[in-house]
This record gives structure tokens, C-alpha cells and sequence, in this order.
């Protein structure tokens, strides 16, 4: 029989972000599939619900500020540590930041916190994790973007360009590492049904939700199953690649 190539016993896939939304759906369909999951996130009630949800052991658990260089730095080194080895990384942390601010209404600090969280901890998060997947010839990395990195949506600018930076990061690494075993993919959702639309401006979410086909919004599911196949052994003939699940907006 054909070995299954979704499933994720053996291997040890670190889901950062996973306290809630995409993450959360994403690491319990990884934990269902076989895999070692370990959850880390900077919400630590959210890690210790999901902890029980899930039954992890502690060293399953792992606490991170994506926005602050060392944190990230220290994370890898204690999955290593406790595991030696990450088959997979799925980066779903990610800030909002401002929305509905005109660029001329846009101030630093917030600009700044929301593209070092989601550009810059993706960039860290990368190049922390490479050596060891590198040192096996062996690894898959998907990191979360979405639809306002492709398309931007108005009032939204720090946001858009961090997830525009991380869709060019990718193809860059993509190549970088292509005969290494390596494979690095984004996922461009569109909106999808998570606590992080909380803080998203009635006249933004409605802009959003006009533009999808299907008239409808994604679930955390849905997204997960795409990531899930972005981590596991199947996506091997794709890199530097971002994937759509966007109800039909995005067809390109
Ligand atoms: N929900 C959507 O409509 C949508 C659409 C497109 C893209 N996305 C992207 O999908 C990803 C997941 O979003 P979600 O909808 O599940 O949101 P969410 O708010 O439910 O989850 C995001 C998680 O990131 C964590 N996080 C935030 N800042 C962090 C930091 N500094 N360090 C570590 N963790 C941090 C949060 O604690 C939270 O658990 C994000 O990157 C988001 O930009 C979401």
C-alpha cells in the first residue's frame, strides 16, 4: 500500500500562533493526522485550554513573542531541545493592526508593531528554523499571509505590506533553499470566521465579504487543510508557492 502522505506520525510540527483561530484548527488537524504537535503562541491561557483540548505533555507547550528576535531564537531552540528535530513549521500569528486609517492617518508606532510581528517574526521564525531542517535535508514551512498581500485593502497599509512582504520572502527563500528537501509556501485567505475579525471595522469587513464569490466566509477549518497539506511530506513539488482559499476572490 502506498505510505499516506498526510500523515504526520514521527514527526514533530510546531504550530506558532496556535492559541486561537487558523492555529488552533490548524494544530488539532495536524494532532489528528499523527503529528507531534507543538503549540506556541504569546497567549498563554489560549495555550493552556488547547493543551487540554489536545493532551499534550508540557514540552508541547511553548510560549513566544513573535515581535522580539531572542523570544523567537529561544522557542526553536527548546523544540529542538525537547524534540531534536521540526518537521514542519505553521506560522499563523499575526496582528490586525490599524484598519480604516487613511495613509495619511497612519502613525509609526502602530505601523511598526504590526510589520514586526507579522513580517519581521516571520523572517526571524525562518531563519531560526532553517539550520536544523537544512541538517536534515528534510522540512516544510508554511506561514499564513493573506488576500491584502496580493490585492491591499484601502485603510489597512501596515497590515498589507507586511503580508506582502511575506509573500515576496517566501518565493525568495523558496529558491534559496529549493535542493535542500526544503519547501516554503504562504496561504492568502480572504476573511475567515476567527476571533482576530473582532477588531476589524464594520466598513473594512464589508468591503471584504463583498469581494468573495461565494458569499460567504471561510471557517478556521478550511484553512487548516491547506496548511496542513502545505506542511506534510505531500508538498514536495511546490515552493516559494502562495496558496489561495479566498471563496473564489483570488483566482491567480
Ligand atoms: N481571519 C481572517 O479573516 C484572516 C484573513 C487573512 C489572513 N489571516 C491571517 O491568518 C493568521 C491567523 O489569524 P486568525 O484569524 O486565526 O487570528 P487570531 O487572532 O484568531 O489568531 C492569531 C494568533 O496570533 C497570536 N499572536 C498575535 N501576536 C503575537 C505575537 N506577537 N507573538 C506570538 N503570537 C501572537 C494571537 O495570540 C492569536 O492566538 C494571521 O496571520 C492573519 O493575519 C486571517
Amino acid at each position: 500500500m502506498a505510505s499516506d502522505l498526510s500523515n504526520f506520525s514521527g514527526q514533530v510540527v510546531l504550530v506558532v500562533g496556535a492559541a486561537s483561530g487558523i492555529g488552533r484548527a490548524a494544530a488539532h488537524l495536524i494532532a489528528s493526522r499523527g503529528g507531534t504537535v507543538v503549540i506556541s503562541d504569546l497567549d498563554k491561557a489560549g495555550l493552556a485550554s488547547l493543551q487540554k483540548e489536545l493532551g499534550l505533555k508540557d514540552n508541547q507547550v511553548e510560549s513566544v513573542n513573535l515581535g522580539d528576535q531572542s523570544s523567537i531564537q529561544a522557542l526553536v531552540m527548546s523544540v529542538i531541545s525537547n524534540h531534536s528535530q521540526i518537521d514542519a513549521l505553521i506560522n499563523t500569528a499575526g496582528v490586525v493592526g490599524p484598519t480604516n486609517t487613511k495613509v495619511e492617518d497612519v502613525e509609526w508606532a502602530a505601523f511598526e508593531r504590526t510589520v514586526t510581528i507579522n513580517l519581521f517574526g516571520t523572517v526571524w521564525l525562518t531563519q531560526a528554523i532553517l539550520p536544523y531542517m537544512k541538517a536534515r535535508q528534510y522540512g516544510r514551512i508554511a506561514h499564513v499571509a493573506s488576500i491584502a498581500g496580493k490585492e491591499g485593502n484601502p485603510g489597512m497599509h501596515a497590515y498589507n505590506i507586511s503580508k506582502a512582504g511575506m509573500i515576496g520572502f517566501i518565493k525568495g527563500v523558496g529558491k534559496e533553499v529549493a535542493t535542500e528537501g526544503i519547501t516554503i509556501n504562504a496561504l492568502a485567505p480572504a476573511v475567515i470566521r476567527t476571533p482576530m475579525n473582532a477588531d476589524t471595522s464594520e466598513a473594512t469587513l464589508k468591503y471584504m465579504l463583498g469581494r468573495i464569490p461565494m458569499g460567504r466566509v471561510g471557517e478556521p477549518e478550511e484553512a487548516a487543510e491547506m496548511l496542513a497539506f502545505m506542511a506534510s511530506r505531500a508538498c514536495s513539488f511546490t515552493t516559494g508557492f502562495t496558496f489561495d482559499t479566498s471563496g473564489g476572490r483570488a483566482t491567480y
